[in-house]
């Protein structure tokens, strides 16, 4: 089958979304709100979602695995957090005042994660990591941020460096050049290289900031020795480490890769799944970084670090749903991340088996609850940064997706690695790999 047969199939199952997206072609630009949206032909529009599945407004229903940006790990509206907001929301929405249940939701963070010893809620994981960095600077008075090449921490200006590939033209314009000279960017998993670079700078770095595992640039799993490579060199000379855990928090295990890899950042940031699907964002760490930003700090003093937290910060709904959440997974914990993670492994061994039966050089990356299937090329034998990823087979990537999506109503975000929910069984996976072995039959993808 070829792509434009997978287009039809995909185009006569969603006649109302192709005529919606046109519609909203003439409304956004490019037609989406969030750039990672968009995929050809175009993409669907959703109606509801429940469980592990999500439906569009032509009644078709998918198995997801994008999980609203893998947030939810229980699921499309879990019962106690439909629970909690049914009855906040007759209580209101925004009081834009203090409220006792942002006290439970960090209370139980730092329980859970004992390094956030003060936090700061904002709406979104770009404020969450454009207020990390303003405090790194701040402590430390120097102002280079060490980011990983591919890294990927939200549209905040700072950040916005290194993304795509080839990763060192300027991401858009709109950037300014003499901004982005404070940025450095390490490639991922190579300690020797990213510690000359960070030595080519070492009077004025500020922090080294990264995601534990690479998510939006491929679910790239770290070398252990590499992160701890970077906090020691980071400890060593002052310099501030961060980690993103806007993806890994409560997602590689209830404390987060913090306690997975067993690393003592200096400051965090969570978002997604602390939201408990609203939405969020948390800077939080050690408290004499993080009581910078205590407001009754005099401005003059040269001390007080401006962060803020939003209009919308620690509403009462998101605080309400994401204590639901939390108290949940620490509840139940141990099941809950046996199980994501036995049926994330049992994905990545059965797409690794029945790639490799089909000779198709794939590498299926992840960990816990996340992966991704990577197609190899003679450029790519291995995937351990975002360069590889780039490089890979990123087309048969997308045609597996597309074709997963049009013939087999499963949801992956096109070339964006999954997330398996609490609410996704055995049978899903033993689908998933039914589906991939079908694909593979049909000769969509080959070498
Ligand atoms: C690691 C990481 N950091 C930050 C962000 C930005 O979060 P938000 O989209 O809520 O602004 C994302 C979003 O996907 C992310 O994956």
């Amino acid at each position: 089958m070829r792509q434009d047969e997978i287009d039809i199939t995909y185009e006569n199952k969603t006649p109302t979304s192709k005529r919606l997206f046109a519609r909203g072609s003439k409304l956004f630009a490019g037609g989406i709100n969030h750039n990672v949206r968009l995929f050809k032909p175009y993409p669907f529009f959703s109606e509801r979602a429940t469980g592990r599945f999500i439906f569009d407004v032509d009644s078709n229903r998918y198995t997801d695995y994008w999980m609203g940006h893998w947030s939810l790990i229980l699921g499309h509206s879990p019962k106690a957090v439909v629970r909690t907001l049914s009855e906040q929301l007759r209580k209101g929405t925004i009081y834009g005042t203090a409220n006792g249940t942002s006290l439970e939701l960090a209370e139980l963070i730092q329980k859970l994660m004992p390094r956030a010893e003060l936090l700061r809620f904002c709406s979104t994981g770009s404020e969450a990591t454009m207020y990390a960095v303003r405090l790194a600077r701040a402590k430390s008075h120097r102002r280079v941020i060490a980011k990983i090449t591919g890294g990927w921490h939200g549209f905040n200006t700072t950040l916005m460096h290194s993304v795509n590939y080839p990763f060192h033209s300027p991401e858009g314009t709109g950037l300014i050049a003499e901004e982005e000279q404070f940025v450095e960017s390490l490639p991922f998993n190579d300690l020797d290289s990213s510690l000359k670079i960070l030595q080519s700078v070492i009077d004025d770095i500020a922090c080294i900031l990264l995601e534990p595992v690479l998510g939006g640039a491929g679910c790239i799993t770290p070398d252990i020795d590499y992160l701890r490579g970077l906090q020691e060199f980071a400890h060593k000379n002052n310099i501030l480490f961060v980690f993103d855990e806007i993806v890994t928090g409560f997602r590689l295990s209830i404390g987060g890769a913090i306690q997975k890899y067993g690393l003592q950042p200096d400051l965090f940031t969570l978002g997604k799944i602390v939201g408990g699907g609203m939405p969020i964002g948390v800077v939080c760490g050690m408290k004499e970084i993080m009581a910078l930003a205590d407001p009754t700090i005099e401005t003059d003093n040269e001390i007080r670090c401006n962060i803020g937290g939003g209009t919308y910060s620690c509403n009462p709904m998101t605080m309400k749903a994401g204590l639901a959440t939390i108290k949940y997974l620490d509840e139940n914990k141990d099941e809950i991340y046996s199980k994501i993670d036995s049926l994330g492994a049992k994905a990545r061994s059965g797409l690794t088996k029945i790639f490799s039966e089909a000779n198709i050089n794939t590498h299926v990356t992840g960990e816990g609850s996340l992966f991704l299937t990577h197609f190899l090329n003679e450029k790519v034998r291995t995937i351990k940064n975002a360069v590889d990823v780039a490089l890979s087979d990123q087309k048969s990537l997308y045609r597996y997706h597309l074709a997963l999506m049009a013939l087999h109503q499963i949801f992956f975000l096109p070339g964006k690695m999954g997330a398996i929910s609490y609410e996704h069984t055995e049978a899903d996976v033993d689908r998933l790999l039914l589906a991939t072995q079908a694909i593979l039959d049909s000769g969509i993808i080959s070498n």
